[in-house]
């Protein structure tokens, strides 16, 4: 078994020990320091050899890139930079990485240029500590849940119906479609029109009216071409979904789960999160004044988790950005004059970033910008909707207490043109046994970009699928 450089560095147990390690090399100077990274942690071992063991050709083939086995001893750093080093007693070259042609050489480039090679970008430090915390966030989610009584349900990414009514599905199909009738999918593989999954939400709330306290967390696909610095044509969601819970309980689990797993990147990914603290403060460094960030991206983290979210009313909202400039010289682009207009990101970023300089979540909005399952309020034009918004990001969650009652849900289905048939099971659930029951999606590479502090959802997600682009 190899160790790891992350045991190594974290350990006095390895002092003077023997170890074989494996890695790619990030640095190789004067032709005895390597600093050797495994990827287990944003930190290098540097690892000395006695380059006059070694004829030139050989060494030759040491450079960046290439993978290396290491033995040797570790012993205490003669330098000043790390408190560790392995002298090397054998070393093995397992592949070779040609420096002329390597893109990722020891020097800053662009997030643009490295999404042009994205499966070799995680041997930069950005992306293995962008990944890291992608990686801790998914644990972090799990062990929420998995703690307070919830199961974890796999809902199915192939579906007959459009969860959200938008009408951005890509179409599963198995028909030659030069060849076939458009619009008989009788023959098609699943003897109906399937698509891919825009949400695991219908399915789960099956689950939550038998098991109680369920959660999906799966990818979604969505068609829509919006070609934005937030918006992936796949991504991953968190859905989770509880019976007998209100619009209220479901914005407080919302805030109490997004407060848990920060802290759980604040505490267990402290060397990654310190990385890209700094990477952003060099950046903002080069930004006029004004354009600067605040509060750092540790700052900011702790302000979530220490501080409690506002809440209010889409009426509030509405009045708040009525009558509002964003700035003196600047109006928004989409002015909010009439009641029951869809907020645009400008408007969230105003409410968050300027107004109350804190997470917002709105609840309470018209029927009509929202999806057909929201449970309608008394006054018959508001539903029970929730929508967290995050500084720098605008929506990261979207919720709402749902619809029990079997002819309301009925009429708003034929309000939104969905037929009878193809939600027949949906419809059952409030037929038997049906109850006040709520939840919210959590855009998971969202959540990633605000605690990495990532501007670009295409950074955060290891081969981001969006308008004209699959590759990978
Ligand atoms: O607000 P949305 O559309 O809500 C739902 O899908 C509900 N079924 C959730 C539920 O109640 N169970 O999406 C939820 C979240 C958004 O708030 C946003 O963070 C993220 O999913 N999201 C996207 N993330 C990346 N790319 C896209 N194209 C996204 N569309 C939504
Ligand atoms: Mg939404």
């Amino acid at each position: 078994m190899k160790n790891s450089v992350k045991e190594i560095l974290s350990s006095e147990d390895y002092l003077s020990k023997e170890i074989l390690i494996a890695g790619w090399v990030k640095t190789f100077r004067a032709n005895r320091f390597i600093a050797l990274n495994d990827g287990s942690t944003i930190n290098n071992l540097q690892c000395v050899i006695d380059f006059e063991k070694y004829n030139d050709e050989f060494l030759k083939k040491i450079s960046t890139g290439s993978a290396l086995e290491i033995k040797g001893r570790v012993i205490e750093s003669q330098g000043s930079k790390q408190s560790v080093e392995v002298l090397v007693n054998e070393i093995i070259i397992l592949g070779e990485s040609d420096p002329d042609n390597y893109p990722i050489q020891p020097k800053k480039h662009s997030l643009e240029f490295l999404r042009s090679v994205s499966h070799l970008r995680t041997r930069t430090t950005t992306f293995s500590s962008v990944m890291r915390i992608r990686s801790s966030l998914s644990f972090a989610i799990h062990t929420f849940f998995q703690n307070n009584g919830f199961y974890y349900v796999n809902t199915p990414i192939i579906t007959a119906s459009d969860a959200e009514g938008a009408g951005e599905q890509f179409k599963v199909t198995t028909l030659n479609f030069k060849n076939s009738k458009s619009g008989d999918h009788s023959k098609d593989f699943f003897g109906k029109e399937t698509k891919l999954t825009v949400s695991g939400q219908l399915e789960a709330e099956s689950y939550a009216m038998s098991m109680g306290k369920v959660y999906t967390f799966g990818p979604t696909f969505r068609a829509e071409n919006s070609n934005t610095s937030r918006h992936l044509s796949e991504f991953w969601m968190v859905e989770p979904e509880v019976a007998f819970l209100d619009l209220k309980g479901n914005m407080n689990l919302a805030e109490k789960f997004l407060k848990y797993i920060i802290d759980y990147i604040l505490e267990k990914n402290k060397d990654d999160l310190d990385f890209l603290e700094k990477r952003l403060l060099d950046e903002d460094k080069l930004k006029p004044k004004e354009k600067r960030n605040e509060l750092s991206l540790i700052e900011k983290l702790n302000f979530i988790v220490k501080n409690n979210f506002e809440k209010i009313t889409y009426d509030q909202a509405f009045e708040i950005l009525k009558n509002c400039k964003p700035n003196k010289k600047k109006k928004f682009k989409y002015l909010i004059t009439e009641w029951g207009a869809d907020l645009q990101s400008e408007h969230e970023r105003y409410l968050v970033e300027k107004h109350f300089k804190s997470p917002v979540i709105i609840y309470n909005y018209p029927a009509k910008i929202k999806s057909f399952y929201m449970k309608l309020n008394s006054d018959n034009k508001t539903v029970r909707a929730m929508d967290i918004l995050f500084p720098g990001i605008g929506e990261i969650v979207g919720g709402s207490q749902r619809e029990e009652s079997y002819d309301i849900l009925l009429k708003r289905m034929h309000e939104f043109k969905i037929e009878k048939e193809e939600l027949w099971w949906y419809l059952d659930l409030r037929k038997f046994g049906s109850a006040v029951h709520s939840g919210f999606g959590l855009g998971f590479e969202r959540l990633v970009m605000f605690v990495t502090g990532m501007s670009n959802i295409r950074d955060v997600i290891p081969f981001p699928r969006t308008p004209q682009n699959a590759e990978f």
